[in-house]
């Protein structure tokens, strides 16, 4: 989509945080803008700095695996992060840098119009929500306006954690369903109050 790599060949020449001089390249996201649901991770490590490309490593395979155990693959969705550049040995990323970040997933934003944005991790879930805690909110859709926000746990964490493998394999079997009653509530004429019966929010 023309929108899309205009923006990508903008955000190439970035230089709004110190970010910028320890890069080997920026990784935008990738995917179609022409989906409902739009993942949102941290930041890129080493691989993916390599590549250019988002979840390029074992977080990514496993991240597959999740979207392919609800029939999804890469190119049904849009897959992003809050940070566009690398942080120096993958450290976390620093308010002033996720501030200086944000007007590009902002822009995707406007772009996809999602109507559900997949928060991979703490600091994703807290680009949207500052004050939630993940072990509280993850696998619980909350309405924020024009989308539905879904905190997920990152999947590298369950790598770290093994416990945790499980719950995010649980928490991905929901979307499905979210996206069919977002879809229904669309699909219903205004004035319609048959949506009564909706469940999840
Ligand atoms: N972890 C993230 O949050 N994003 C990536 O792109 C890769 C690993």
């Amino acid at each position: 989509m023309a929108a899309l790599s205009e923006l990508y060949r903008e955000m190439a020449s970035c230089q709004s945080c110190g970010l910028a001089q320890h890069r080997t390249q920026v990784v935008p996201g990738e995917g179609t803008v022409d989906t409902d649901i739009l993942f949102v991770g941290e930041a890129p490590g080493y691989n993916e700095d390599r590549l250019g490309r988002p979840f390029v490593g074992a977080a990514g395979v496993f991240l597959d695996g999740l979207l392919a155990s609800i029939g999804m693959g890469r190119s049904d969705v849009y897959i992003a992060n809050i940070i566009k550049c690398r942080p120096p040995g993958n450290r976390d990323p620093g308010p002033g840098e996720i501030a200086a970040c944000k007007p590009w997933l902002d822009r995707q934003m406007e772009m996809i119009r999602p109507k559900v944005i997949v928060t991979l991790g703490r600091v994703s879930l807290s680009r949207f929500r500052p004050n939630e805690s993940i072990s509280k909110v993850h696998g619980k859709p909350i309405r924020m306006g024009e989308f539905v926000l879904f905190p997920m746990y990152h999947p590298a964490a369950a790598l770290h954690q093994g416990g945790l493998r499980n719950t995010l394999e649980s928490d991905m079997l929901l979307l499905p369903k979210i996206l069919k009653e977002l879809r229904s509530i669309d699909a219903v004429p205004r004035g319609d109050d048959s949506h009564q019966q909706l469940t999840l929010f």
